[in-house]
């Protein structure tokens, strides 16, 4: 894990997200679903994304402007630079026979990057509008569905190998109907190495910290 201040390479729109496109430098990619702690200049606190792509020297993060200091992260530009500390928490594990990718809205984020590690296996998405779902561009190929479908409807009934990331209801949703699935959590972090306790979930009638734990936990776990 380091910290380092890294160049932006470029921002782009992706329906209502922003792929952010970071010089890799010497930072290590880490394992899809680990994620980074990136920090926008002037902001106090860091965002935690996961990686999307890792190509050609880049890191690229597919950010949802959703509050101050995500906003701030989509509006970097070339000229800017900024602090990444990661890869940190758990990814997935890529030792499977049968995989299926299953994400919604913004929890495609970490998808592309495991159909690049996973050699392209079939990956279903779920968007709450066509705008959103324009973000299915990143995994050609995907089987799409808009809301009021759920994805859950497009699960093949053969068995696969699932590794998810989405909203808590999809991957409640998931555990119930794929007890083994690996899931990866979404919370926020403030610091992302297990020191504030501000990323808590209970699952189970546990307090899980996602940062340390996570973000990636099997579905039974
Ligand atoms: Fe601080 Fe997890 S983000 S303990």
């Amino acid at each position: 894990m380091r910290r380092e201040r890294r160049k932006v390479v470029g921002a782009e729109p992706v329906g209502p997200y922003t792929l952010l496109r970071v010089e890799q430098g010497g930072l290590d990619a880490g394992i899809p679903g680990q994620f980074f702690m990136l920090e926008a200049p002037g902001r106090v606190l860091p965002r935690p994304m996961s990686v999307c792509l890792a190509d050609a020297g880049e890191l690229v993060f597919l950010i949802d402007p959703i509050g101050p200091g995500t906003r701030a992260l989509c509006q970097l530009s070339q000229r800017d630079s900024l602090h990444v500390l990661g890869p940190l928490g758990n990814g997935f594990d890529l030792d499977v026979d049968r995989p299926l990718l299953v994400g919604g809205g913004i929890g495609i984020a970490p998808l592309p990057f495991l159909s690049q590690r996973l050699g392209r296996p079939p990956a279903i998405l779920g968007f709450r509008s066509e705008h959103h779902a324009e973000a299915a561009a990143l995994l050609p190929g995907a089987e799409v569905c808009i809301e009021p479908t759920y994805v859950t409807t497009l699960l093949p009934e053969e068995r696969h190998d699932v590794l998810a990331c989405g909203p808590e209801p999809m991957l409640a949703a998931l555990r119930t109907l794929v007890p083994d699935a690996q899931l990866a959590w979404e919370a926020p972090m403030a610091c992302g190495y297990g020191a504030c306790y501000g990323c808590a979930v209970e699952l189970d009638g546990e307090l899980r910290r996602l940062c340390v734990e996570g973000p990636v936990l099997a579905g039974a776990a």
